[in-house]
């Protein structure tokens, strides 16, 4: 890559690598969940892919990292597929801890993930939690996500938060998806 990304160019980078990912019936579960303020997990990984690609670009990183790989595990980095603002008999009490596990075990269920975007998923929690992340790629994810929750966390959208029309949805298909994990399961046996 040669000259400075623009915005649509980057934005075209997200959906030629991502683009079975937005596909994916799962990731429809996050376009029902909200995130930070008033945005969705759906709209808050693309913003943290589009952030990732826009710093490794004016940071001159391209010799050095996967686009495809960058673009992917940013994409999938919070695919825990549930709403951690919903109480859930304490539950997700440990979200902040567990959830890049949680979404390592679900997108390589789904996915045939690299081990840059394994462990670029399953620490982008750090330093939250311990194990500092392999490659750069999971350093630019970490970063790109924390810039974008914090914007997003004190974004005046959050005053004009309206209840996701989508629940029902989410229900109809977080069940779908346990119906296919248990048919899964039962297979294996
Ligand atoms: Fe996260
Ligand atoms: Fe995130």
């Amino acid at each position: 890559m040669g000259r400075l990304l623009t915005r649509m160019q980057i934005q075209r980078l997200v959906a030629k690598h991502g683009h079975d990912v937005f596909e994916h019936e799962h990731m429809q579960i996050e376009r029902c969940c909200y995130q930070h303020g008033n945005i969705t997990t759906f709209a808050h990984s693309i913003r943290v892919a589009c952030l990732a690609v826009w710093m490794a670009d004016r940071a001159h990183l391209w010799h050095r990292v996967d686009v495809r790989s960058l673009i992917r595990a940013a994409l999938l980095h919070d695919y825990f597929l549930y709403d951690w603002h919903d109480w859930d008999n304490g539950e997700h009490r440990w979200h902040g801890f567990t959830h890049g596990h949680a979404a390592l075990m679900n997108a390589l269920k789904d996915f045939d993930l690299n081990a840059i975007e394994r462990d670029s998923i399953e620490k982008h929690m750090f330093p939250m939690t311990p194990i500092p992340p392999r490659h750069i790629e999971g350093y630019l994810v970490t970063l790109a996500d924390k810039i974008s929750a914090t914007r997003e966390t004190f974004s005046m959208g959050r005053f004009h938060k309206k209840a996701l029309p989508t629940k029902p949805l989410r229900a109809a298909l977080q069940a779908r998806r346990s119906r296919h994990e248990g048919s899964r399961a039962g297979e294996r046996l």
